[in-house]
């Protein structure tokens, strides 16, 4: 689905574009090269890969940016591996992975209880050919990303922010979603402390299009909808969250 001029949503269970429990995944075409924003689940991948051919061709794409390791954005990683994609993971998440195993598989047990993956599922501990740091500026053709860290839903997270012909874009993940809903979960590796201090990150990015990895994407006034989020972590009382 062609959503601005250079992003399309090629992976999502909740609009039944792929599988099931698959998060938003999102394709960025910069022209000479594209890349992939998160990986989907890793249940039915193909259906992601069938997707993007729709758009531009498989080999044009060259990365996926995972923005946090939870199983719905990276379990796919594996996959796009083997089909020759570097799979890119901050630095933060990758320490939190893969020295924190026992809080990612009581989050995943957790995420299990609550319908958000199929019974038995396993997730596939992956190793990113790139390890990312904020300060790294991320190009894509004639597109630049710049990764954002936010901590609160998951330890490591990474939105991408992109200044594009037609508007400011933020790839938001789990971390903000429309009308300004958090992605605060019981779970190990999701903190209301740290959401209060990450959010500001947010502040003044001036965002049109606002890709969550959940639920509505918004086309233009994000940042209204970041600034609620803003606001509902400056009061006492507990944020909604999705
Ligand atoms: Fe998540």
């Amino acid at each position: 689905m062609k959503l601005t001029e250079n992003i399309y949503l090629v992976g999502s269970g909740e609009i039944g574009l792929s599988n099931n429990y698959d998060c938003h995944v999102y394709l960025v075409d910069g022209g000479s090269d594209a890349i992939l924003i998160d990986a989907g689940v890793g249940i039915e991948p193909e259906k992601i890969k069938a997707n993007v051919e729709k758009y531009v061709p498989w080999d044009k794409v060259s990365r996926v940016l995972c923005t946090h390791s939870h199983a719905d954005h990276s379990g796919g990683s594996e996959y796009f591996q083997k089909e020759g994609k570097e799979v890119w993971l901050s630095k933060e998440e990758y320490d939190w992975m893969s020295n924190s195993k026992a809080e990612v598989e009581e989050a995943l047990r957790l995420a299990i209880n609550a319908g958000g993956y199929p019974e038995g599922y396993v997730f596939s501990y992956f190793k990113p050919d790139h390890v990312m740091n904020e300060d790294e500026l991320i190009t894509c053709g004639d597109l630049k990303l710049r990764p954002i860290h936010v901590r609160g839903h998951s330890p490591g997270m990474y939105c991408f922010y992109m200044e594009a012909d037609d508007g400011n874009v933020l790839f938001a993940s789990d971390f903000v979603f429309i009308n300004g809903d958090i992605g605060l979960l019981n779970a190990p590796g999701s903190d209301l402390a740290s959401y209060r201090e990450d959010i500001g990150k947010l502040k003044d990015l001036l965002v049109d299009a606002m890709f969550s990895g959940h639920r509505l994407f918004l086309l233009k006034n994000g940042q209204a909808h970041i600034q609620k989020a803003i606001e509902q972590l400056d009061k006492v009382f507990m944020p909604s969250t999705f």
